[in-house]
């Protein structure tokens, strides 16, 4: 899977390289180009937002460069195009179980009071949030989306653990526990080092049960 990041901050996205993803692009089962808006203005100055028509606060980014650089990147229209704003879907495992068919996403960030309207009239498929709350731009936002996709990518992940988690069921996942078997007297469940795969399923089918119930009853039908 490609996924092109288009922003005015592209120092933000070194968390992407690190860890299960950083390891899913250095074998190149994902890739992931970050683009600097700024290399795409035909401002002398390199301006790349003004002030609102209509008045306002703060700045909004011009419709130029972004059109330049999604115009150079993706002539064809080939890739899907989303721009991370909070007047998008709402992202869920859901959106995301869609989004991870892609062969290839453009993701732009907006900044300030987001990008001009005629940038994502004119080049955007779809907005999406991720959750009902403002940041200060769509950065984190594209972070959380290309991590929960990433994550599904062929290879980045054992089928195992994207099986076994929470809303894979539509429930949320049991507690998990590792050595030591008791941490200052605190043993771990019993069930779970007495090697009956049978009650292991059954003593993790309650737990998730439980916890669903206790923090998202919602997902329960
Ligand atoms: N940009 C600002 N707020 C956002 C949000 N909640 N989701 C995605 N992008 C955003």
């Amino acid at each position: 899977m490609r996924i092109d990041i288009l922003t005015l901050f592209p120092n933000m996205f070194t968390p992407l390289f690190e860890s299960i993803l950083g390891r899913a692009v250095k074998e190149g089962l994902l890739e992931i180009n970050v683009i600097n808006i700024r290399d795409y203005t035909l401002d002398k100055h390199l301006k790349c937002d003004d002030t609102p028509f209509g008045g306002g606060a703060g700045m909004v980014m011009m419709v130029e460069p972004i059109a330049r650089a999604i115009e150079s990147i993706d002539p064809n229209h080939s890739a899907k195009r989303i721009y991370l704003s909070p007047k998008g879907r709402t992202l869920s495992q859901k959106v995301v179980g869609e989004l991870k068919n892609e062969e290839w996403l453009i993701l732009l960030c907006g900044h300030y009071e987001g990008v001009d309207q005629r940038a994502i009239d004119l080049y955007i498929d779809e907005e999406v949030s991720i959750g009902d709350y403002v940041l200060t731009g769509g950065e984190l936002g594209a972070m959380v989306l290309v991590d929960a996709v990433g994550r599904y990518v062929d290879g980045v992940l054992n089928k195992d653990s994207l099986e076994e988690e929470s809303f894979a069921s539509g429930a949320l996942e049991y507690p998990q526990y590792t050595r030591p078997a008791d941490f200052r007297g605190i043993k771990v469940p019993e069930v779970l080092t007495s090697g009956n795969h049978k009650e292991i399923k059954k003593w993790r089918e309650s737990e998730s049960l439980k916890i669903t119930k206790k923090n998202r009853p919602d997902l329960i039908k």
